[in-house]
């Protein structure tokens, strides 16, 4: 019988289905319920010292769904991180510890370019009791006046000083959550990953804009007529999750070693995760699937991923992660592979062709001279 059960940076996690940084995570209550249902871990909702700043707005979401049917493939938020107070996340980060002592509680944090405030947030979540760190370099919207989030992980540099200041003073796991509004993903990861980061997150939202409304001309989400470009996710940003996903574990495999990935993008099945790990994905994060389907979807992921094992005889998670990473090459290694195999196969038929050919077919071809080779023509073994 296989198992779910696996161990990242030392995180002992029943199952690699982690509810990923947003609205299932943002407050004890849901975090707790999360554990209750099931999931490996929780990553809070992005916490920072002064929420005073933050101001949300309503509404603050916007939907894609198909032309044939109603489902919502793709999800805009222009969501800013926890409008709640420092000091209430703390609170209840204890109570979570007291009331969910097994369950893996992941802070994810963001601050302003200050080594101070970045050492002292990681400070106070240890306090709290955490079991680990998930750096937000990676809002597409919202606060870059204050340079947090994407305006930090867009810049390798200033992503590379940040993560240092935290790997100075942390003593838990710490993974940097990945901005995918770049153009080479690589960039900020090796930079996180030289700073010292245990492990990266990939991807967060992709920078957006999901519609336009016909009648009133105005851009979704509208708010008094007026939107900024938010976040996009749910199963439309995939295979770009994936994708991405894909060139982060194959700069680990080749100069990180040892490093893992937390894979995040549209999942919302135990076949999508399949796919995530299949491709490097140590863990994998559901946000948009949690909003669409209830906290409960997390019992159906875990038997078809069960299921996906079972029918391949892997017994655990280490057993096929980044099993499907040999497969990918250059485009120019395809056009070589397939002139190779068209030239074997063709070579192959021509081999058949000339036996069959001399195969006699009535014993008034047998001749005198090509006996030997008639004979052999005819027989098996
Ligand atoms: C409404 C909403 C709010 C989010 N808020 C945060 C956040 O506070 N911090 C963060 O790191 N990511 C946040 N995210 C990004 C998700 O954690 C995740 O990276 C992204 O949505 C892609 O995964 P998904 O398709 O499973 O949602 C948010 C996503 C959504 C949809």
């Amino acid at each position: 019988m296989p198992t779910l059960q696996t161990t990242v940076d030392g995180l002992r996690l029943p199952n690699p289905f982690v509810i990923g940084s947003g609205p299932p995570g943002t407050n004890g209550k849901v975090i707790g319920r999360a554990f209750d249902d099931g999931w490996g871990a929780v990553i809070c909702k992005t916490v920072s010292l002064d929420a005073g700043k933050v101001n949300n707005v309503q509404p603050r979401y916007a939907r894609l769904r198909g032309r044939q049917s109603d489902e919502i493939y793709g999800w805009e938020n222009i969501e800013l991180i926890s409008d709640r107070s420092f000091d209430t996340w703390i609170d209840e980060f204890k109570r979570l510890k007291d009331s969910h002592a097994e369950g893996v509680l992941i802070a994810s944090i963001m601050e302003e370019y200050s080594k101070g405030a970045w050492q002292e947030i990681v400070g106070r979540c240890e306090e709290a009791g955490v079991d680990a760190f998930e750096l937000n370099m990676s809002c597409p919207h919202g606060l870059p006046e204050r340079r947090m989030g994407a305006a930090m992980g867009e810049n390798p540099e200033i992503l590379e000083e940040v993560c240092g200041w935290v790997m100075q003073v942390a003593k838990l796991p710490v993974w940097a959550k990945m901005t995918p509004n770049v153009t080479h993903i690589e960039d900020p990861t090796r930079a996180s990953l030289r700073a010292g980061c245990q492990g990266v997150a990939a991807i967060n939202t992709i920078r957006s804009v999901v519609a336009v409304d016909l009648e009133t001309l105005r851009p979704e989400p509208s708010v008094e007529g007026y939107t900024t470009p938010g976040g996009y996710s749910g199963p439309a940003v995939r295979p770009i999750a994936l994708r991405m996903c894909m060139e982060i574990a194959t700069l680990i495999n080749k100069e990180f070693p040892g490093r893992t990935l937390s894979g995040i993008g549209g999942i919302e099945t135990g076949e999508d995760a399949a796919q995530f790990i299949l491709l490097g994905s140590h863990t994998v994060q559901v946000c948009t699937g949690v909003m669409k389907f209830g906290y409960r979807c997390v019992q159906e992921m875990c038997e078809s991923l069960l299921a996906f094992m079972e029918k391949h005889g892997f017994e655990a998670i280490d057993d096929f992660r980044g099993k499907s990473l040999p497969y990918f090459t250059t485009h120019a290694d395809l056009v070589q592979r397939q002139a190779e195999a068209r030239a074997a196969k063709k070579a192959e038929a021509q081999s058949q062709k000339a036996q069959q050919k001399k195969m006699i077919q009535g014993d008034a071809e047998w001749s005198g001279d090509d006996f030997v080779d008639q004979s052999d023509a005819l027989a098996r073994g």
